[in-house]
């Protein structure tokens, strides 16, 4: 669901209209994209709990009304769904987050695990960014696999849902082929490995300001 819908009104008609456009009686899963409207991502401290709050309780009502088979949050701090369980009659079920080696938010993903909420790492190969890391080059190739399937065997041992995206056919099959151990002290070194600098040309989008 578009991160502009704040009040109840809205998000109950951005549901039906998005059933409607895709002329389906129910969705498998939505999502709140964040818990700030786009343009204010990075730009406000407001964390729109009342309006999240709104936007959540239709999420709840479709999902009793079997249009969504799941509901859940993106982008969401502990402290916003904090917020939002306050009131729920229904916890999330999922949290969509950028995780990736180079950005791993350790207190988030255990949060989110200990409160039976599924992680969805989006960008686990950050955005393409982590390809050329001489580091991570060198750790795939002693696991003899590439550093995108390093990168999804890292979040999945995590304990996450892995969101690889890829417009080439052959990536995706690699992508899948990650039947391999990453090794304990290889996890712990991958958590903490420096941040990338910039996400080259998309650095100016909000996921990729530093804030989410
Ligand atoms: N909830 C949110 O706020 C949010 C924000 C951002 C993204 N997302 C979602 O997360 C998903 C992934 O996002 P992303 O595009 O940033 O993903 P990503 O998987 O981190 O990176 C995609 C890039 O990696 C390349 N790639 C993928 N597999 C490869 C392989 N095996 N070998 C070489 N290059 C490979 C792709 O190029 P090729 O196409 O050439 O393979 C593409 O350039 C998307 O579905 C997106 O909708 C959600």
């Amino acid at each position: 669901m578009a991160a502009e819908y704040k009040t109840y009104d809205e998000a109950a008609k951005s549901i039906d209209d998005t059933l409607a456009k895709m002329g389906l009686d129910y969705l498998d899963m939505m999502i709140i994209h964040s818990p700030q409207p786009w343009v204010k991502v990075n730009q406000s401290d407001d964390r729109y709990v009342e309006g999240n709050r709104a936007a959540w309780r239709a999420l709840e009502d479709a999902y009793k009304a079997g249009k969504l088979k799941a509901i859940g949050v993106s982008n969401f701090q502990a402290g916003d769904i904090e917020s939002l369980i306050e009131t729920a009659r229904i916890k999330p079920m999922v949290n969509q987050i950028l995780l990736h080696i180079s950005n791993t938010p350790k207190e988030l993903v255990e949060y989110c695990q200990k409160n039976d909420i599924v992680v969805e790492a989006y960008s686990p190969i950050a955005h393409g960014e982590i390809l050329n890391q001489p580091q991570i080059k060198e750790m795939a190739s002693r696991y003899g696999v590439t550093v995108p399937q390093l990168c999804v065997r890292y979040t999945l041992q995590l304990g996450a849902v892995s969101l690889p995206k890829t417009a080439n056919p052959e990536h995706m099959k690699v992508n899948a082929d990650v039947d391999f151990e990453i090794s304990k002290e290889d996890m712990e070194a991958l958590k903490d490995f420096r941040k990338i600098e910039s996400y080259g040309a998309s650095s100016a989008f909000p996921v990729y300001g530093g804030k989410l």
